[in-house]
């Protein structure tokens, strides 16, 4: 039998070794929202002159986005906070398949790849950990759209039959208000010959950014932030210089890790229309909000129980559903959480029950009985923002709390024990 001895210093698995129980307190900044970044990068595509977006968080997903356009032929030259993507040079309409399955959002690089080449080749990019994430609205409204599209072989290949091979204007009714398909096909319509019309389109915030930037590229969008988006297409789209919003749920994460360690912190810069649900929600639960132009500064000492639901834009968001749970951990009373938009969204629960929290499970329902404390244990995320509720827990927690599943952390938070750590927490990584 083979022994391996692994020095003490070396830890297989890079993670975070958390001294819980401090007080936070003082300023924290908010990064550019991950998943406005990601889509606005892909509108690079549409266009043959130099984009250039400002306030780009410095993610993995952000570098994988960016190998992603290179594959097909974009300049990409990333900045400290910058990125600038040339798309003269496209010249590929198929990005490789081990890029797209680690980066669920490049496949919406197939809307505006359609829309500039009139053919496109994206491999499916399958399910997560978080639910089945299929993509079937996705191709409907490109099929509206004239394509004629074919999924085999785990690809999905479009192409756009006849002259000039221009997509064509229509109008397309989603089933869901996925937020992916209303982005992908508002790229797609940009440059598509006559309107479309996108019906039951998603709310969110970063829609509506897509639309600001589409709107400085020179493309006709109109009603973005409601369920019906008009889009007249036109013959070509400019470059532009943009700034990406702010993370909304880097945000929320942010002043969760105050209301959960009992403190005072100020959170900016943050759009407050962009998280009204959430802001509520920490009302309900007992937190003081100041709000003083783009900047939040919460107080938190008890903390009540509330039952809360996912929803789609202005509904509270899915993805802070992980964090805010950690929260309610530690709340008094039992408060009932229930998950609508993703199936498999309540894995973290597990890891918080190790760390001494009372949750009960019914399907895609949680049932959350305060406790006075956590306490520290090794504890892994099983996705993004499963990882940042363990980090949030493990400030609260009695003792020292270990989180693995960096990989997936890194993925959505620039930094985050670096953040916080500046305002008093004890967070090392190692390994
Ligand atoms: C975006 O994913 C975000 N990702 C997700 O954030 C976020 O959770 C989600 O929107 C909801 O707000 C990015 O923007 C990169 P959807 P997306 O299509 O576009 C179903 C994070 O943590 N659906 O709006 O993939 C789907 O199964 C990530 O940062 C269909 O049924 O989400 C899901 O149940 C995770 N058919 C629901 O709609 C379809 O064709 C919402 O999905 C498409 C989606």
């Amino acid at each position: 039998m083979t022994v391996t001895v692994v020095p003490s210093q070396q830890v297989l698995n890079p993670q975070l070794e958390i001294a819980g129980g401090r007080r936070l307190s003082g300023e924290v900044r908010v990064s550019g929202a991950k998943n406005s970044a990601l889509v606005l990068m892909a509108a690079s595509l549409l266009t043959e002159d130099t984009l250039r977006l400002r306030n780009v968080p410095p993610l993995t997903d952000i570098a994988g986005m960016g190998e992603i356009l290179a594959s097909l032929g974009v300049g990409v030259r990333r900045g400290s906070d910058s990125i600038e993507m040339d798309g003269s040079g496209l010249n590929q309409s198929a990005p490789p398949y081990e890029l797209v399955n680690s980066l669920r959002a490049s496949f919406f690089c197939i809307g505006p790849l359609l829309a500039k080449l009139g053919i496109a080749r994206v491999p499916l990019p399958g399910g997560c950990q978080i639910g089945t994430r299929p993509v079937v609205e996705h191709v409907k409204g490109l099929k509206a759209l004239g394509a004629q599209v074919t999924i085999e072989h785990g690809v999905v290949s479009a192409v756009v039959p006849g002259r000039g091979h221009r997509l064509k204007g229509g109008r397309i009714h989603l089933d869901c208000p996925s937020v992916g398909a209303t982005e992908t096909l508002m790229m797609a319509a940009a440059l598509a010959d006559g309107e479309t019309v996108i019906e039951n389109a998603a709310l969110e915030p970063e829609v509506v950014d897509l639309a600001g930037l589409l709107i400085a590229m020179g493309a006709r969008v109109r009603g973005a932030g409601t369920p019906t988006i008009r889009i007249v297409g036109v013959e070509r789209l400019h470059g532009a210089d943009y700034a990406v919003i702010p993370d909304r749920i880097e945000a929320g994460t942010l002043l969760l890790a105050a209301a959960i360690t009992r403190s005072t912190l100020t959170v900016g810069p943050v759009i407050t229309d962009h998280l009204g649900a959430v802001l509520t929600k920490l009302e309900e639960v007992g937190c003081r909000l100041d709000i003083d132009g783009t900047c939040v500064t919460i107080s938190a000492d008890q903390i009540r129980a509330v039952d809360l639901r996912t929803q789609p834009f202005p509904g509270f968001p899915t993805d802070l559903q992980a964090p805010f749970m950690s929260l309610l951990a530690t709340a008094q009373g039992t408060s009932v959480i229930t998950e609508h938009i993703f199936e498999n969204r309540l894995q973290h629960v597990g890891e918080l029950q190790r760390m001494g929290a009372a949750i009960r499970m019914q399907g895609n329902t949680a049932f959350i009985e305060g406790v006075h404390r956590l306490s520290g244990a090794p504890v892994k995320g099983s996705d993004l923002r499963a990882s940042a509720a363990m980090v949030l827990a493990g400030l609260a927690a009695d003792g020292i709390t270990t989180v693995q599943g960096l990989e997936y952390l890194d993925r959505g938070y620039a930094d985050l024990e670096g953040k916080l750590n500046a305002v008093g927490a004890t967070i090392r990584r190692v390994g």
